[in-house]
């Protein structure tokens, strides 16, 4: 893991008045780029004495996009697929701050789908997972610069990531994102049941699907309640029954996490967080066994299986205003799978 993350100071919404870790710290009075709205979200360039637009600091009005000079290793960073303030404006909370999410298993799969929806939403993202960043696979702004690489399996290591990712995200988390989770398998692919599921792959399963999600809330509680955040479990349609290929302690931590946020959601909700969950049917990821399109599409009424894209705008509803006063609730996502 590494310390330092300059990702932001250079964006023209921030710098002054930049929060401490820790807490939220002082606010500027306007933090806004010149010519951004905080009510439409529209970026428009001041006319300067020359009739010219006025743009910020390297932002760059022929391919629209913003370039720092040098990445946080000092290496140059692939502009390519930089947002432009012109095009995605970031987004703000009521503050002027803008929103900041966590999201794990951010590699592949459907974590990787979320992060390039809220990319897009101008949000920024710290993601986390086992593997070191991957520029090629994951690209988008401020990658390595905000990713953590923990094993979240791991007991020992949970801790001192809460303690990097706090100190990363300075104060205020609007989104943390509980989406990394393992579905171990016999040596030969078989499902694992009651009865062949070893002792120490309920531990894995459950650390990983169960635990890392519990111990983030409550490490970065003081950051959610600053920012009036929401937190989303990815859960499963197998918490809620037999699945031909899913493991027993894949569908049980994922039913204790779907426990969970009810609990948390109950327990926070006074502190001004919402706490949700999503559960997804057979979406096309790593995770899905082969023979799953087989066995499931006739079962589908939809008759297909789902993408990862679907997952991720539904992530973004939850953590967005428009479901300001949802929490508690698990919505299902799996083409009338369970009808
Ligand atoms: N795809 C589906 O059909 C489906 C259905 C229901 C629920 N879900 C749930 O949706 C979530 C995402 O699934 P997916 O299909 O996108 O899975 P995936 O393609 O297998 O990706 C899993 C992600 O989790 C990370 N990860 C795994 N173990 C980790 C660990 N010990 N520590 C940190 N990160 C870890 C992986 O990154 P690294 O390998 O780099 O660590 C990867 O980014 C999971 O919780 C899964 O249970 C998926």
């Amino acid at each position: 893991m590494s310390s330092d993350h300059p990702s932001d100071k250079d964006r023209p919404n921030s710098g002054q008045g930049t929060p401490s870790p820790g807490g939220p710290g002082p606010r500027a009075p306007n933090r806004y780029p010149p010519g951004y709205d905080p009510v439409t979200h529209v970026y428009t360039p001041p006319i300067g004495p020359d009739g010219q637009p006025i743009y910020p600091p390297g932002y760059d009005p022929v391919t629209h996009t913003f370039k720092r000079p040098e990445s946080a290793a000092g290496g140059a960073i692939d502009h390519e697929h930089h947002h432009a303030y012109g095009h995605v404006p970031p987004a703000l909370d009521a503050d002027g701050e803008r929103r900041t999410m966590l999201v794990t298993g951010a590699s592949r799969g459907i974590g990787h789908s979320i992060v390039r929806k809220f990319a897009d939403e101008g949000w920024r993202i710290v993601t986390c997972s086992r593997h070191p960043f991957e520029r090629s696979r994951c690209p988008w702004e401020a990658g390595p610069e905000d990713h953590v690489q923990v094993d979240l399996g791991d007991r020992e290591q949970i801790p001192l990531a809460i303690i990097d990712i706090r100190r990363r995200v300075g104060g205020r988390l609007h989104a943390l994102v509980n989406n990394a989770g393992i579905s171990p398998k016999g040596p030969n692919g078989e499902r694992l049941n009651s009865m062949t599921t070893p002792m120490h792959t309920w531990m894995q399963v459950f650390h990983v699907n169960l635990l890392a999600p519990i111990m983030l809330a409550k490490g970065l509680f003081d950051e959610l309640k600053a920012a009036r955040g929401s937190v989303v479990n990815i859960t499963s349609v197998v918490g809620s029954r037999v699945h031909p290929f899913a493991g027993t302690a894949y569908a049980t931590s994922k039913a204790a996490l779907t426990a969970l946020t009810r609990e948390m959601a109950n327990d926070f909700a006074p502190h001004g967080i919402r706490v949700n969950a999503i559960a997804p049917g057979e979406i096309v990821t790593d995770i899905l066994s082969p023979g799953t399109e087989e066995k499931f599409l006739p079962l589908i009424p939809m008759k297909r299986l789902g993408r990862p894209e679907e997952v991720a705008e539904l992530v973004h509803f939850l953590c967005s205003e428009a479901a300001s006063y949802i929490t508690g609730e698990q919505i299902n996502i799996n083409g009338g799978q369970l009808l």
